[in-house]
């Protein structure tokens, strides 16, 4: 069965309750549950990571390679805005990505609206809540196994 990873970086553990205005009601469980029945009900097999600190995105992201896994679905949350280290992270692995994010970061502050991501990522998905996710997914798989 071919690997899909989806990775939500710092404070995105918070999702349901965190500034709900903002990025929806739907907690991040409920996500992963959902994304991971969609893609096993496709024959993909969906991994779920989460985490607070850069290091260990890192690391999730060089495994990726040694996992086999073919395609990533990133929110990067705050490492969006500053972090040059994961960028570097996934163009090392050379796995194609989709960057995603549940707000509209263009209609926010400006130092939401640089992505060190956007140039080098398959595609974005942007400002279309916790659906952003599902749609992302469906066009991995469109994208790994045209039919
Ligand atoms: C976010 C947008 C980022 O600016 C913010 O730091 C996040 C979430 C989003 O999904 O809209 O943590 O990536």
């Amino acid at each position: 069965m071919k690997k899909i990873l989806m990775i939500n970086g710092p404070n995105l553990n918070l999702l349901g309750s965190r500034e709900p205005d903002v990025y929806g009601m739907d907690d991040l469980k409920s996500i992963e549950n959902r994304l991971t029945k969609k893609a096993a009900d496709l024959n993909f097999e969906l991994g779920c990571f989460q985490t607070n600190a850069e290091h260990e995105m890192i690391e999730k992201i060089h495994d990726a390679k040694k996992n086999n896994v073919c395609f990533i679905l990133i929110n990067p949350g705050a490492f969006t805005h500053t972090s040059i280290s994961v960028r570097d992270a996934l163009l090392s692995v050379s796995i194609p990505f989709y960057e995603i994010h549940l707000s509209n970061t263009f209609s926010r502050e400006e130092f939401r609206h640089k992505s060190y991501f956007s140039d080098i990522a398959s595609g974005c998905i942007i400002g279309l809540g916790s659906h952003g996710y599902e749609l992302g997914l469906i066009a991995a798989i469109k994208k790994i196994q045209p039919s």
